[in-house]
């Protein structure tokens, strides 16, 4: 019998495409280079399943080809908003995505985004290597205190949870979070969180804001201007969620008038495009997008989707359904 035709849009560890080389007839991305939508296209027409990532968009104008062979975007990551999810159902496509396995991954590169912003830790390393570094003094690269600060998490789901575990536990911050509907008792318990009403309260009280939302129409420039002027000149907003959650130009303009005192980002909008304002400032400290990226994690989210394309192509229920 003729394997499943099953498209990987980009490089995986290599011990998850020797897996799925074991059970499909894979398409490999040797060259690790973004496809064109001409490409996704494509692929819709010559696939059983393609497995995408957040660079690959998939518009409605992508997805509405007639005459499909592909069924299933087994997505490679726990984001979909690169997928345009109502003309996936209208093309009855299943989408499946990655959550669980990268939670402490990415919590953990919020900490560390937290920690880089607060004591300055990329500015410090850029001026260690221009050699203009006259040695410590009393004053110098000043910066926040962590401990016991107080984190506010805009979205209060797996991985601002764990974000928060980590911050109380290891660092005695006092957690605040903003979601619609109250967390439930035990966690808030566990990390003495508090709600706040509104994220305008929130961001008005938080010394650290770290944004846990998903991306979409409605959070899309949720950190506006108005939202920003709110901050206290002290607080620092952390971002490993979506890039277009902020309003960049809005960003540049408060760090460039050091209304706030940094930010830690690593998603942006158009990325990998950066807008030049944010790489002229010193008080930003930006990372490629690492927030799933450690081997475990990668690998682990690999196995989730062969298990999610395997429960489709064997009928059973989908560990991971999307749409
Ligand atoms: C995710 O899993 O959503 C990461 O941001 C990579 O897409």
């Amino acid at each position: 019998m003729n394997k499943l035709k099953v498209l990987i849009t980009r490089k995986w560890p290599a011990s998850v495409e020797e897996q799925l080389k074991a059970k499909y007839d894979v398409t490999l991305n040797k060259d690790d280079r973004p496809l064109t939508a001409n490409e996704l296209k494509q692929a819709l027409l010559n696939y059983d399943a393609i497995c995408p990532t957040v660079c690959d968009c998939f518009p409605a104008n992508v997805l509405n080809v007639a005459n499909k062979r592909c069924k299933i975007l087994g997505n490679f990551g726990v984001g979909y908003n690169h997928i345009d999810i109502e003309a996936a159902k209208a093309q009855k496509l299943i989408v499946t995505n990655t959550p669980g396995v990268l939670t402490e991954s990415t919590a953990d590169l919020a900490m560390t985004l937290l920690l880089m912003s607060a004591r300055r830790g990329a500015e410090g390393d850029r001026l260690v290597r221009s050699k203009q570094w006259q040695g410590w003094c009393p004053t110098q690269m000043m910066s926040s205190d962590v401990t016991g600060a107080t984190l506010g998490l805009i979205g209060f789901g797996r991985i601002a949870q764990a974000m928060a575990r980590k911050a109380h536990y290891g660092f005695n911050m006092k957690i605040v979070y903003y979601k619609p509907s109250p967390a439930e008792q035990p966690i808030i318990d566990k990390l003495k969180a508090t709600r706040s009403n509104s994220i305008e309260e929130l961001v008005q009280t938080a010394d650290f804001v770290s944004l846990h939302c998903p991306g979409d129409k409605s959070t899309r420039h949720l950190m506006n201007q108005k939202m920003l002027n709110l901050m206290k000149p002290t607080a620092h907003l952390i971002n490993t969620a979506r890039g277009d959650v902020i309003d960049t130009q809005a960003l540049i303009t408060t760090l460039k008038n050091k209304q706030i005192a940094g930010a830690g980002l690593d998603v942006f909008e158009n990325e990998p495009n950066i807008d030049e304002g944010l790489l002229q400032l010193d008080n930003v400290s930006l990372l490629p997008h690492l927030g799933s990226a450690t081997i475990t994690t990668r690998t682990a989210m690999g196995e989730k989707v062969i298990n999610n394309l395997d429960a489709f192509f064997m009928d059973k229920p989908l560990p991971d359904q999307v749409i």
